[in-house]
């Protein structure tokens, strides 16, 4: 999205909602940030607690902030016990479908069961209050009962998704020391039995701590048991007998509740931390804040579990709500292209929290699709993961919203926990602009910087951050103070820097301007390209590589791969598709690089740093720029040559794929 497109004056009142100048938003946003104290206080109310905090906040040493710090709870407890004791006990907390169109339904009571039976199997099993469980799982009913069975005994969930390698899967279980890991034989794709058993055990030699895995069968294909070690899952369950009840533990609001391993700018993904308290707390409120559904909802947010998104929008927010969600085992255009608009019409879904780059995809199909299936129920739509350009929000809003319903462009990150910028139907809906996530929630103290940190004018990208703490905020990097001090909290004291470039207009509204790092959003997935780079380059063919986003219509961004072959090694198209694979072996199908570019050397400076500017310059056909810096920077004719080069090379590939 370039700025000069943005339409800053654009304003849309979708006709279902009383649409308002934003008076009792400003007012409630500025309490937050005037008394946050008693703002959260308040807030907290909402929450089942064993022990009430009599403390909000405890700031005493920053950037360890720690929420509601003398509180006591359970979060399972507060998604399934809490309800079951009311009327909602036979409200349906989930429908979910399998990719082969088959529908489980399951009410919050009979969730309850479920997971405490898992939660006494999992006992059995040794796993004690603070453990870590991993957990590999397509999305089936037992992803969320597996997350809620381990809280419910006051464990720490890893959820690894399900499209990851073995060597991913394996980096991220090392780094959390999880012991025991659940998984599944497989999951269909496209009508196709797919492997996972397989992967976790490809993944089992390099896996050092895990002593017990447990594996649901969802496919029945084949797969090889471990003595000693693999338990199938329904085995493990019938073995906790049907009756199994097994107590909430009473938890510290301030321990950790999931990592969630993330990518950065350096080296290996992080491992973010959550808490319980503060967490759960966000979870609620924003949901409510921005979808604001009822007990008549059906709510859909179709996310993979494996994602922050499925953890805070699948999982914990609608749960303890106590709303029904429906979840999705599968692909978006099997066995049709209307799928989702099948699914919508069959349950009669109210909510549709979907992406920009399905948006895109689904306008490609074209819009006869939907107008096909009965989507009068839906009442609001969402968006998240990369910014929705306002071309696909107009036709999200015009051919499924009718003109009729909100968007709600959710702007916010794995280390938020939940949203941070939104439209907020459940305070007030503002005037919506195509394209903009418009206005930070109540308790997000944002800014734009400039360079030197100073707060930069209306209409001037700069660098988003936030000034104060939040609830949802993450509480550390896993294991790893040091680099969650310096990765969020480095660059200007007190002061967590997102990594987004941002654009706040003249009515306050906030436009999100992609990544201000080396992180790529490919499809709304976040990749760094020092993870792709390292993939390629433990490539035996290769000596060096740099790793760039270009732009694409459907998916956003696209990783292409700037490549230098060892000695002894030739530019083929064998050798191109071959690397492609193993980026697609190392990390997973998401990190594919859609194109291998080899070429005899890579731009750099003097003191040795690969020329990114000058890469993107090639991928966007912008011209090489003000030779005066890189002048600076390295030889002139050297960099000309490397340039003239790339933009060959290129065209090459390029040239090949459209044959
Ligand atoms: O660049 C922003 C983009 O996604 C990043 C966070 O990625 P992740 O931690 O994987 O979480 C994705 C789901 C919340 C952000 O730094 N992003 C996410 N939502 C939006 C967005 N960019 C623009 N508009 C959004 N609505």
């Amino acid at each position: 999205m370039s700025e000069a497109s943005l339409p800053f004056n654009e304003k849309y009142s979708p006709s279902i909602a009383k649409v308002s100048s934003g008076e009792k938003r400003k007012q409630i946003w500025e309490e937050s940030i005037k008394n946050p104290q008693e703002f959260w206080a308040e807030k907290a109310k909402a929450i089942d607690w064993f022990k009430a905090p009599t403390k909000v906040l405890d700031d005493s040493n920053p950037p360890f902030f720690k929420w509601f710090p003398d509180g006591e709870l359970n979060i399972c407890y507060n998604a399934l016990d809490r309800h079951v004791k009311t009327a909602r006990k036979n409200k349906l907390a989930y429908i979910w479908e399998g990719e082969m169109g088959e529908v489980k339904t399951y009410t919050y009571y009979q969730l309850y069961r479920e997971v405490n039976k898992l939660a006494k199997a999992l006992k059995d099993l040794g796993v004690k209050r603070g453990d870590r469980v991993a957990v590999f799982l397509p999305v089936i009913p037992e992803l969320p009962i597996t997350l809620l069975a381990t809280t419910r005994i006051g464990g720490v969930h890893t959820v690894v998704f399900s499209g990851f390698s073995a060597e991913a899967l394996a980096d991220r279980v090392n780094d959390c020391g999880a012991k025991v890991l659940v998984t599944a034989d497989g999951s269909f794709r496209r009508g196709k039995a797919v492997g996972i058993k397989d992967n976790a055990d490809r993944a089992s030699s390099l896996m050092t701590n895990i002593e017990k895995v447990l594996v649901v069968k969802r496919t029945g294909q084949p797969v090889q048991m471990k003595e000693g070690r693999d338990i199938w899952y329904h085995d493990a369950l019938t073995a906790a007998g049907a009756n199994a009840y097994v107590e909430p533990e009473s938890m510290k609001s301030t321990d950790p509740l999931f990592i969630l391993y993330t990518s950065g700018t350096t080296g290996k993904p992080k491992g973010v931390q959550h808490g319980i308290g503060g967490y759960l707390v966000w979870a609620y409120w924003t949901l409510k804040w921005a979808f604001d559904p009822t007990d008549e909802d059906i709510y859909w947010c179709v996310a993979d579990i494996g994602w922050i998104t499925g953890h805070t929008y699948n999982v914990y927010a609608p749960l303890s709500l106590g709303i029904t969600a429906f979840l999705f085992e599968g692909t978006p255009d099997y066995p049709g292209q209307d799928r989702w608009w099948q699914m919508i019409e069959n349950h009669g879904i109210s909510i549709l929290y979907g992406t920009p780059t399905a948006v895109r995809m689904f306008m490609k199909f074209g819009e006869a699709l939907p107008l096909k299936h009965d989507l009068s129920t839906l009442r609001i739509l969402g968006s998240v993961g990369e910014a929705i350009n306002p071309e696909a929000w107009k036709w999200y809003y015009r051919v499924i919203g009718k003109e009729r319903l909100p968007i709600i462009d959710t702007w916010w990150q794995t280390e938020t926990g939940g949203f941070m910028i939104s439209p907020a139907p459940g305070i007030e809906l503002t005037p919506l602009k195509p394209g903009s996530a418009t206005l930070p929630l109540p308790g997000v103290n944002i800014d734009i910087f400039d360079e030197t940190g100073k707060p930069v004018p209306a209409q001037n990208k700069g660098y988003l951050v936030i000034k104060s703490p939040w609830p949802g905020m993450l509480q550390t990097v896993w294991k790893d103070p040091e680099r969650f001090k310096l990765t969020y909290f480095g660059r200007w004291p007190g002061i967590y820097v997102t990594g987004d470039y941002a654009i706040r207009d003249q009515d306050g509204y906030f436009w999100l301007l992609g990544r201000a790092d080396e992180v790529l959003k490919v499809a709304g997935h976040r990749i760094g390209t020092v993870e792709l780079e390292s993939a390629l380059v433990s490539h035996p063919a290769v000596s060096e590589a740099a790793v760039m986003g270009k732009e694409d219509v459907v998916k956003g961004e696209v990783p292409v791969a700037f490549v230098v072959l060892r000695s002894g090694f030739t530019a083929s198209d064998e050798l191109r598709a071959e690397l492609i694979k193993h980026v697609r072996t190392t990390i997973g199908p998401i990190a594919t690089p859609d194109a291998v570019i080899i070429v005899n050397k890579l731009p750099k400076t003097r003191s040795g740093k690969i020329m990114r500017r000058l890469l993107k310059a090639v991928l966007t056909g912008a011209p090489l720029g003000d030779t005066s810096t890189i002048e600076d920077e390295g030889s002139i004719d050297d960099i000309k040559a490397a340039y003239a080069e790339l933009q060959y090379q290129l065209a090459a590939v390029a040239a090949k794929k459209t044959q």
